[in-house]
């Protein structure tokens, strides 16, 4: 079937069951196009608690999809590939969280969004990448914080708010691989252009030292950021989907990725044909352990109130 046929149908499918389509900036761009909502994690997750829709087909990696289900218990929720995973929310697992809560019973856990239900269910409060340095300031910062999984985010919320922290040392393959050649290279390149960067790029600092105007910025940070900007010209460091996002926000722009191969391989999973498989078959369900989804739920809540 042809895409602009498939669109078409799934655009049926949704209104025919009442199902709305998330979709995360880093999906392919036909994806996004029949997506309902496009955004980041934050925005994802705030459209998500307030959707009327009987059946939520996210299209992004599978921890988003579950923060969908644990705020929707009663919904059904769908992810059209299983396999949509996260390097980064791998990288750290529910004992490894339990044997430093063990070790600093005082302590504060803050898990960012990218992370297993498990691992939710030990923290005190969720962040995503727009709205980490407003948690961690509203912290008591006399008392251990355990920043979690990311440690290039985590040393941007040190930099920011001037708080140290316990950072687990795990990265985001894609986002780890954007370093500092890359950065360099865009640099000479573009002298002129404004540099985006997510705070999850293993380049950050020294993009920061390099180009102390650069601007550390969610995914949806990015897109208000150049919609309101006089600028014309912006280079991107973060997965390449959000190109396809910036061009339909502001068009006229121009807007270069600092590394074209900076693919998320399991956002890319999803396609126009497995969302149309999952609106007609409804698969793949996405369920949490209700006692597991009850004990993430308040960190999860925490997250979309702030920032
Ligand atoms: P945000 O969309 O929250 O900026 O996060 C990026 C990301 O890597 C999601 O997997
Ligand atoms: Fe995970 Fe990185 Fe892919 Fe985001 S880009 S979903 S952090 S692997």
């Amino acid at each position: 079937m042809l895409s602009i046929d498939l669109s078409q149908e799934i655009m049926e499918l949704k209104k025919k069951r009442n199902a709305v389509i998330l979709a995360h900036s880093y999906e392919r761009p036909e994806v996004q196009d029949v997506a309902d909502f496009v955004g980041d994690s934050l925005g994802l997750s705030r459209v998500a608690a307030n959707t009327s829709a009987d059946i939520i087909v996210f299209a992004g990696v599978h921890f988003m999809a579950e923060t969908a289900a644990i705020l929707n218990p009663k919904k059904t929720v769908l992810i059209p590939d299983l396999d949509a995973g996260c390097s980064l929310a791998d990288t750290i697992s529910a004992k490894d969280v339990q044997e430093w809560r063990d070790e600093n019973p005082n302590g504060q856990v803050v898990a960012y969004v990218n992370t297993s239900a498990e691992v939710k269910a030990l923290a005190d409060v969720c962040v995503t990448s727009a709205n980490a340095v407003a948690v961690v300031q509203s912290l008591d910062a006399t008392r251990p914080i355990f920043f979690l999984p990311d440690m290039f985010l985590g040393a941007h919320v040190e930099r920011v708010t001037g708080i140290k922290m316990h950072v687990w040392m795990g990265e985001c393959h894609v986002h780890g691989g954007i370093g500092d050649k890359e950065i360099r290279e865009t640099l000479e390149a573009h002298p002129d252009a404004e540099f985006l960067i997510h705070p999850e790029c293993s380049c950050g600092s020294s993009c920061l030292y390099l180009k102390p105007d650069a601007k550390m910025l969610s995914t949806e940070g990015m897109v208000t950021y150049a919609k309101a900007s006089d600028r014309t010209e912006f280079v991107i460091a973060t997965e390449v989907g959000i190109i396809h996002r910036l061009n339909k926000m502001a068009p006229g722009k121009k807007f270069l990725p600092v590394k074209e191969s900076a693919i998320c391989q399991y956002m890319k999973m999803i396609t126009l044909e497995k969302i149309y498989d999952s609106l007609v078959e409804d698969k793949y369900v996405v369920s949490v352990d209700e006692e597991i989804a009850r004990a993430a739920l308040g960190a999860i809540e925490a997250m979309i109130s702030i920032g």
